[in-house]
């Protein structure tokens, strides 16, 4: 080693180990554009701003993708935001569009005559499969900046969760479970439009809910513990650090203390970018705090609440007392006591921190809503089958 450092070959062999390290580094590329066809193996990348440094991320169908899923209303903005913090993650918006192609493959699937015709015309598993895969990825790599871990928060997507763990067989699921009450209750008051839920009935609503979780309890079960995690919204609020180490660790993500301050990092470059027109996004500018544990207790009509445990069985499945009314969830960590106070003490301030964030295009706020904007669902992607 020493000759060839004296003599001056050096800068040759310098050029050729160079040359050699870029062939490996682009051999993945290379091996799918010429052997095109083993789709798991295709690579795009993800390409940072040059003024922030040009990283480059790579994303493919073997990358450990984050899902979160659960019951709309159960947590999941919260969750997702928390881990858009972390400097090596990005969730985002909910992209409405994965869970609708899930979908609407399961009904083909569902259907023997269609699913004949698919593989009649050379449509078959692997070829349905990548194409689904792809445009999955290109979506969730694409509607937000590059990270090196990326997510997706489409809540409903875990219903078909073991289908989107054979899509993407390093991905993880995060399942965020809330008591179904509190659940239903802010569905029902904040008008979020869910595909089969009746907004004018709790009883309704809480079956809907029943058979929503029950689903997605059965594909987490299925997808096994090492790649679906459940995390109770009540337990992250009352306890951020103690749950956020224990998901890091689950994601295999180093800790970072951002992720108890999510609030710093709203609509910030690398932080938490929110829409304007998900139901959850005033709620995400505050700090954790405790005001939406107890909201539904008093509001649920009593023969419901008398009926919870039939109407509900879900809830005792997942640990809830259908019959106590208010449950005790527990004593909260100080810090979180602390930002309920601050919370609370100064609304005026909260509802004008959410229209500066939320709000920037005044002429947005002029238009008359048109009658038919309420009827477009805020979540597809659930189940209108009636079961009586
Ligand atoms: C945590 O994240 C911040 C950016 O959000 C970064 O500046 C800091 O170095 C990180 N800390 C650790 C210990 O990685």
């Amino acid at each position: 080693m020493r000759l060839m450092l004296r003599n001056r070959k050096l800068p040759f062999a310098a050029v050729a180990c160079l040359v050699v390290l870029v062939l490996l580094w682009k051999w993945a590329d290379v091996r799918s554009v010429c052997w095109g066809g083993n789709s798991a193996h295709n690579v795009g990348a993800m390409v940072r701003d040059e003024e922030s440094g040009g990283s480059n991320y790579r994303y493919h169908r073997n990358m450990p993708l984050i899902f979160i899923g659960g019951v709309p209303r159960s947590g999941t903005t919260l969750m997702r935001a928390m881990l858009d913090a972390h400097p090596e993650v990005r969730c985002g918006q909910e992209t409405r569009v994965i869970p609708r192609i899930l979908q609407l493959r399961s009904h083909w699937m569902k259907s023997e005559k269609e699913s004949v015709r698919l593989v009649e015309a050379g449509i078959t598993k692997e070829v349905l499969n990548g194409a689904i895969a792809q445009f999955c990825l290109e979506i969730i790599a694409k509607h937000g900046d590059p990270a090196p871990r990326l997510c997706n928060k489409d809540p409903l997507t875990l219903k078909m969760g073991s289908y989107v763990i054979e899509l993407f067989p390093a991905a993880k699921f995060l399942f965020m479970v809330r008591d179904g009450r509190a659940t239903v209750h802010s569905i029902i008051s904040r008008k979020v439009t869910i595909t089969g839920f009746d907004l004018t009935s709790y009883r309704q609503c809480l079956t809907k809910w029943n058979q929503a979780i029950q689903t997605m309890h059965e594909q987490c079960k299925e997808i096994g513990s090492e790649r679906c995690m459940m995390v109770y919204y009540e337990q992250l609020v009352l306890h951020p650090e103690e749950w956020m180490r224990k998901i890091l660790h689950f994601l295999d993500i180093p800790w970072n203390d951002s992720v108890l301050h999510h609030e710093e990092f709203i609509n910030k470059e690398n932080g938490v970018a929110l829409s304007k027109v998900e139901r959850s996004s005033d709620q995400v500018i505050k700090p954790v705090n405790l005001e939406a544990l107890s909201k539904w207790v008093g509001k649920i009509p009593s023969d419901v609440i008398r009926d919870m445990a039939d109407i509900a069985p879900m809830l005792s499945v997942l640990g809830y007392d259908p019959y106590s009314n208010p449950p005790d969830y527990g004593k909260p960590d100080s810090y979180v006591q602390e930002n309920t106070y601050k919370v609370r003490s100064n609304p005026q301030m909260w509802e004008h921190r959410a229209k500066e964030l939320l709000n920037r295009d005044p002429l947005a706020e002029n238009v008359p809503p048109k009658a038919k904007d309420t009827d477009e669902d805020d979540y597809g992607g659930g189940s209108k089958d009636r079961k009586t």
